[in-house]
This record gives structure tokens, C-alpha cells and sequence, in this order.
């Protein structure tokens, strides 16, 4: 008896992280580390600037942030397991003013701060969340795709690997005219 609500509190737990935020962007797999370095060295990524990770999950992209590039690192997650979770794991000692994990919707949030917008969601969550991000992003922005691009946009950067894709955005052009 005690087993079988172990499994089925376990079964709605691994369900609420993974598979329930595929409906609101994208169900949860993490980056790799290595591929987070890549990814902040391509943006240029400089002590003090300001870092969201979009869907931070355990908190791996603000953590690397802020620790091996200084960066003041924000996370906006939508499951509540996860934001919970991830702020049971970060540095605790001199870094948790550097570091929030925040639970929040993507689709309603303003980017207006961000230096780099680090994200990792499908095809079908950027081509809706791209034009709210580009109506707050600030004209120095630079924005990191890992594994799915912003389509019809052309990246200012694409690994061979074709894993991590960098966009910087000249806000005066119009949107259909980013191709
Ligand atoms: C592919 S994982 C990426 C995790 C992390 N950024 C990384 O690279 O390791 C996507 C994350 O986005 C979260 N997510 C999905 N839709 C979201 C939304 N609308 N707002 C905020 N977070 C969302 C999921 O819960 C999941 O943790």
C-alpha cells in the first residue's frame, strides 16, 4: 500500500516537472555545462552585465553565469517543483544576491534589463515569445538559442555543431525584415 502511493505521488511529481511545461514552451532537459561555457563566451558575456535564462530548470545556466562570468544571473521557471528546487541548490554564501530564480510565464515578463537572454525552449515557444521579447529587449541585447534558432532570423553567430545560435538585434529594422 505504502508502495503504490510512493509510485503514484513520484509518477505526478516527474509529470509536473517534465511533461506538464511542454504546454506552456517546453518540457524540461537541461543544457550541458560545456555547452552553457560556449554559449556565455560567444555572447561576450562581461562581469556586471545582466543575464535571464528563459525556463532555468535546476539553475545551471545562473549558476555558471554568475560564477565563472560574474554576471548578475535571473531565472524565470513556471514550475513551481523547479523554482523550489533550484533555489535549494544555489551557492548560498556571497552569491545569492547575484542569483533569483523567479516563477514566472515567459510570455508575460519584460526583458527590458537583460544583456544576454539565454534560451532553451522548441521551435514553436520562440516563434510565439520572439516578437514580445524583441518589443523590450534593449538595442544592445544579445540573445542565445541552444539547440532550436529563431526561425527566418539570421544569427549573428551558429556553432558547427549547429547547437548554439547568437543573435544581436538592430531595433530599427522592422520584424519581417530580420530574414
Ligand atoms: C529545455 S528546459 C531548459 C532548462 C535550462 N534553461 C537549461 O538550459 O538547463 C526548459 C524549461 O523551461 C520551463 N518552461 C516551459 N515553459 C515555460 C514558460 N512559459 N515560462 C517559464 N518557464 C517555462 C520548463 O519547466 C523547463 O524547466
Amino acid at each position: 500500500m505504502i508502495f503504490s502511493i510512493f509510485f503514484v505521488l513520484l509518477a505526478l511529481i516527474i509529470t509536473s516537472i517534465v511533461i506538464v511545461p511542454v504546454f506552456f514552451g517546453a518540457p524540461w532537459h537541461p543544457a550541458s555545462r560545456k555547452d552553457i561555457h560556449r554559449a556565455l563566451k560567444l555572447c561576450e558575456a562581461q562581469p556586471g552585465e545582466i543575464l535571464y535564462d528563459l525556463g532555468s530548470g535546476d539553475g545551471r545556466v545562473l549558476k555558471i553565469a554568475a560564477i565563472d562570468f560574474g554576471m548578475e544571473a535571473i531565472g524565470l521557471e513556471i514550475d513551481p517543483v523547479k523554482v523550489w528546487l533550484s533555489k535549494q541548490f544555489l551557492p548560498k554564501k556571497n552569491l545569492s544576491n547575484r542569483i533569483k530564480v523567479l516563477r514566472q510565464n515567459v510570455f508575460d515578463f519584460n526583458f527590458k534589463h537583460a544583456d544576454i537572454v539565454f534560451i532553451y525552449m522548441t521551435h514553436q515557444a520562440l516563434d510565439k515569445l520572439f516578437p514580445k521579447i524583441l518589443e523590450t529587449l534593449k538595442p544592445t541585447a544579445t540573445v542565445a538559442c541552444y539547440r532550436f534558432c529563431l526561425r527566418g532570423i539570421q544569427p549573428e553567430k551558429v556553432t558547427s555543431d549547429k547547437k548554439i545560435f547568437i543573435y544581436r538585434f538592430n531595433k530599427g529594422k522592422s520584424l519581417n525584415a530580420y530574414s
